[in-house]
């Protein structure tokens, strides 16, 4: 089967984000096509791009996203109101896609299996599952990038991937239908985008249920500035709550690690 064969594009088109598609059976990244579409005046919003193999993803800071056959990369273009259109809010519009990424695997995997590392690693029994890298592309644009490990195995993934990485397949046991998956995905993030627009302290609440650094030590790493204390959940606008030696503090932005 070639991996166009494994997206039903016309089942797609039941979800307002993957009525229009920009497919590729192999693609370098998904979010570099996305922006470079964006620059492009004439393109159109909503825009889906879709891997069927990446083979140079890229992660948060200068990180690479490692893939393999079967797992499940694409990139959402979407028109600034998508999402709060204020770059304060960006930090947001990150939980917001995790929970939604959650919200699409719950039903495959159970929720009690599942949680969020801040800002927006998506866990299941305790590995990383799914990345999302949300950038923004020309006209103000969000490409929002996500990679989830859903049909591939991590048997040929470099070893620091091995240790912390799962696929759904390796939890489940079980084959998924990319197509319906995928079409979960948009739903979900459909319904949390309009959420965020609505109500963006429903969102963070639903992500401060799925916080698993809840109760323990971590450092939160801000250029050279480390903030450090007992992580206290998810804030009601988007910050890790940590219990420093000083205090309370709200952390906006930075790299979370648990000590
Ligand atoms: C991370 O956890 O560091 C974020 C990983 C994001 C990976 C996805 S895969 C689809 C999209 N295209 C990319 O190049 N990166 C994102």
């Amino acid at each position: 089967m070639n991996s166009s064969e494994c997206f039903d594009f016309e089942l797609l088109g039941q979800a307002t984000f993957g009525r229009r598609v920009d497919y590729h059976a192999t693609i370098g990244s998904t979010n570099d096509r996305a922006k470079q579409l964006a620059a492009e005046p004439a393109c159109p919003t909503p825009l889906l791009v879709l891997a069927g193999r990446q083979t140079a993803g890229r992660g948060r800071g200068q990180n690479r996203w490692w893939s393999s056959a079967g797992s499940l990369t694409f990139s959402l273009l979407v028109g600034p109101e998508t999402l709060a259109d204020d770059p304060r809010r960006l930090p947001l519009s990150s939980l917001a896609v995790a929970v939604a990424v959650v919200d699409a695997l719950a039903t495959r995997l159970g929720p009690s299996r599942l949680g969020l590392h801040w800002p927006n690693d998506v866990l299941a029994d305790g590995r990383k599952i799914a990345g999302i890298l949300i950038e923004i592309a020309a006209g103000r644009r969000p490409v929002i990038g996500i990679g989830l490990n859903s049909n591939n195995s991590l048997q040929g993934a470099p070893d620091d991937v091995r240790r912390r990485a799962t696929s759904l397949r390796e939890l489940s046991g079980r084959e998924q239908d990319q197509t319906e998956l995928l079409l979960d995905l948009l739903v979900a993030l459909e319904g949390r985008f309009s959420e965020l627009r609505e109500s963006y302290q429903r969102v963070c609440q639903a992500a401060d249920r799925l916080c698993l650094d809840r109760g323990h030590r971590v450092t939160v790493e801000q250029g050279s500035a480390h903030i450090t204390g007992r992580c206290e959940g998810i804030g009601d606008e988007g910050g890790l709550v940590i219990h420093t030696a000083s205090g309370p503090r709200n952390v906006m932005t930075g790299h979370c690690r648990r000590l």
